[in-house]
């Protein structure tokens, strides 16, 4: 595994590669990389003849008094995973080199940002769609490869992708967890025991919707108001929302159906943990 660290490097290199006929996969990721990750990049693997990896913890996704300058970071463990998983080219610019002097273009999804995490994290999503925007840029991918476990992130990029044509087909792939059901996250490691333990109402009140969902019950305002009084009884929870949302517009569902799909943001001490479920589904 080669690792390129210029813009100008990764696009030639891509360039040249789709000319011979090569099919490039691509799995831009934040670093710290877990299971979730290693997921993704396995599917890459599969599905193309190139698999990039891009590492970049990128500042304009992050609000003020957010955790961009504690946001773990471990470039030597996550080389031996991406190895492992079998990425050929790992991308890791600066900062600098993203947003050198002068840069002034955003890209905006509306409609599908200004909900959920949209309305808890402003410019957060403007700050997504215009860091892989510009990764698809300059990786030039065929293929590239998102967890569902960030959903509304995942809409997003289909959205943007399919308004500005972007030649890139977008796979969603299904959210990995601990054995005891905890969706991994680069940020767990935030988590002390007891709030780790803590964390686990968020799975524990997703399993309880989609069993009562199952034995019939559509009523959306119930559904949430049960989740609510589960992750509740946990004094280091606090709730940012939960919603039940049609998958495709992520509009709020009253009825709850097939498509619907149960959203969770909580806080558990410090720590902002995201999770969902399809009602219709089992975890
Ligand atoms: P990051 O949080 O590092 O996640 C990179 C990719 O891994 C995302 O597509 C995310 O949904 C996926 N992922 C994270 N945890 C997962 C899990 N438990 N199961 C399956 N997939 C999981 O998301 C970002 O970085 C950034 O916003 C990025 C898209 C790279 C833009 O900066």
């Amino acid at each position: 595994m080669e690792i390129i660290r210029s813009a100008e490097e990764m696009q030639s290199r891509a360039l040249a590669l789709k000319r011979s006929g090569k099919r490039i996969a691509f799995v831009p990721t934040m670093g710290y990389l877990h299971e979730g990750h290693a997921s993704l990049l396995r599917e890459g693997r599969k599905q193309a003849d190139v698999l990039v990896l891009s590492i970049f913890v990128n500042p304009t996704q992050f609000g003020a008094g957010e955790d961009l300058d504690a946001y773990p970071r471990d470039l030597e463990r996550d080389e031996r995973i991406a190895k492992e998983a079998g990425a050929d080219l790992l991308y890791f610019p600066t900062p600098q080199q993203m947003y050198p002097e002068g840069f002034s273009t955003w890209v905006n999804v509306e409609g599908l940002t200004e909900t959920l995490c949209g309305a808890s994290r402003p410019g957060h999503f403007r700050g997504v769609t215009t860091v892989v925007a510009k990764l698809f840029g300059i990786v030039q991918p065929d293929v590239a490869f998102f967890g569902s476990k960030d959903f509304q992130q995942l809409a997003v990029i289909r959205r943007m992708t399919a308004d500005l044509n972007l030649p890139v087909e977008i796979v969603g792939m299904p959210i990995v967890r601990e054995v005891d059901g905890l969706a991994l996250s680069s940020r767990n490691v935030y988590l002390s025991s007891s709030e780790r333990s803590q964390a686990l109402a968020l799975v524990g009140a997703i399993r309880k919707a989609c069993a009562a969902f199952r034995e019939g019950q559509r009523d959306s305002e119930k559904i949430a108001r049960s989740v609510a009084g589960r992750i509740g009884r946990e004094p280091a929870a606090s709730i940012d929302y939960i919603r039940i949302c049609n998958d495709s517009s992520l509009r709020e569902m009253a009825q709850a159906d097939e498509t619907s799909v149960l959203l969770l943001a909580v806080r558990v001490g410090k720590t902002r943990l995201i999770d969902n479920q399809y009602l219709c589904q089992e975890v």
